[in-house]
């Protein structure tokens, strides 16, 4: 059979596949988020949009990609391009997962699902927050090999809360476990404030109107429910109504994670530990010494502080500090395959992302994650054809700058 079986012509409009006309009508995230807005109440739009402050952290992740170049290189045969990376002894087709996503059912119901069985589909690693909507265990099996947890400090339990979810989610098979650290305290999100943002949402002439106006998003909140969180309706005593879990987590889940908590999770949990959040090399090293296997560094996607730098800015100092003993991970606006592969050159050994996982969810319902992880992966192999490499795992040899003020050069050892 011809390569170009199915194809009529030549172009991107050749192709009839459901993956073409998908990529014609949204070929990027933009596009993405435009359709989720239009298709979802305004609020439940900010939420997914927004971030805290004057949401300048949000706009330095991404000024924080958009000024590295890489400066191409051509003349190797790069038709076989390898993208498959191994972590924690675990083999993922792509160096990408998608980051935890708190309360997503707001942006659309059950998209905890959806996400995991794409993730699963792609085999790329999917961290389920502990405010999920749906419950780890209905998670893991539909995404028995792809699923990790995050979990917050819920310190208020006496920690009770957390250890529990820790043994709940090794008897459901989770891969590794991810904790929080950059959450000590609420925020203000000018958007969510203004807004009133309350679960389970409240009626006011505002938001019926904004609902009375998304009727797809509606019709799927009568099928499905209003968001809840799942993971906590075991710890509420007497009927697990949603405003009374939603009220345990209100009351309980305040506080930062300690030192002295990630010490306890460590002893109870044997696979992989993950921190996300460190920014500070000290904090990492830290984290390190008390037997963390591998460290994300994120600014929370621009919602906690708005002067946090990007992760990509402070990821050379972690490693020049911390060696390449323990995988270094980073997430932030990690929009597209080029940033994937600008983040793997940059010294990261793995990304997530939310919010485009997300938002593709919201515009297309079920088909929308495993959308996007397809445009990540075509747009991946795009960008190391251009770049002259064949190989994600060994990006060593790209010469690319950071700023426009710095020599281009190769990654420090
Ligand atoms: C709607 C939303 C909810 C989030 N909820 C959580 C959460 O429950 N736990 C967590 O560790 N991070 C949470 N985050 C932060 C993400 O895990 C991630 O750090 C951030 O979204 C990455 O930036 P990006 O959205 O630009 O890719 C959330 C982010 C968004 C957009």
């Amino acid at each position: 059979m011809s390569a170009n079986a199915g194809s009529a012509g030549w172009g991107v409009g050749a192709s009839n596949t459901t993956e073409a006309r998908l990529l014609r009508r949204h070929p990027g995230v933009g596009s993405l988020m435009t359709a989720a807005k239009r298709r979802i109440p305004g609020f439940a739009f900010d939420y997914l949009e927004g971030g805290v402050g004057d949401e300048l952290c949000i706009s330095r992740n991404r000024r924080a990609l958009d000024e590295i170049e890489i400066v191409p290189r051509y003349g190797d045969d790069v038709s076989q391009i390898q993208t498959a990376v191994r972590l924690f002894g675990q083999d993922y087709d792509l160096p990408l997962g998608v980051a935890p996503m708190g309360l997503s059912g707001l942006v659309w119901p059950d998209a905890d699902l959806f996400i995991a069985k794409a993730a699963e589909e792609a085999n790329i690693p999917f961290i389920l927050s502990m405010v999920s909507n749906v419950d780890v265990e209905t998670v893991c099996s539909v995404a028995p090999n792809t699923t990790w947890q995050q979990l917050y400090a819920v310190p208020q339990s006496d920690y009770r809360v957390v250890f529990d979810m820790v043994d709940r989610a090794e008897r459901a098979g989770v891969r590794a476990l991810v904790l929080t650290m950059d959450t000590p305290m609420r925020q203000k999100r000018l958007r969510d404030t203004r807004n009133g943002l309350t679960v389970p949402f409240r009626a006011t002439m505002r938001t019926v109107y904004q609902v009375a106006t998304s009727p797809r998003w509606a019709l799927q909140v009568l099928r499905s429910g209003q968001p809840r969180f799942a993971n906590f309706v075991p710890y509420v005593e007497g009927e697990a109504t949603p405003n009374k879990v939603a009220n345990y987590v209100n009351e309980y889940m305040v506080g930062p994670t300690t030192w002295d908590l990630i010490e306890r999770v460590r002893a109870r949990w044997k696979k992989p530990l993950v921190l996300k959040g460190h920014q500070h090399v000290e904090d990492a090293v830290r984290a390190i010494e008390l037997g963390v296997d591998g460290l994300i560094v994120s600014n929370h996607g621009g919602r906690q502080f708005d002067a946090a730098p990007a992760a990509i800015d402070v990821l050379q100092d972690l490693r020049d500090r911390l060696g390449h003993g323990v995988p270094i991970m980073i997430d932030g606006s990690i929009c597209s395959g080029l940033d994937v592969l600008k983040s793997r050159i940059c010294g990261a050994d793995f990304v997530f992302a939310g919010r485009p996982f997300l938002a593709a969810t919201a515009a297309l319902g079920k088909h929308g994650p495993a959308h996007m992880a397809a445009m990540y992966r075509s747009e991946l192999r795009g960008a190391m054809g251009q770049s002259g490499l064949s190989d994600i795992s060994n990006v060593e040899s790209a010469t690319f700058r950071m700023h426009r003020a710095q020599p281009f050069g190769n990654r420090r050892a």
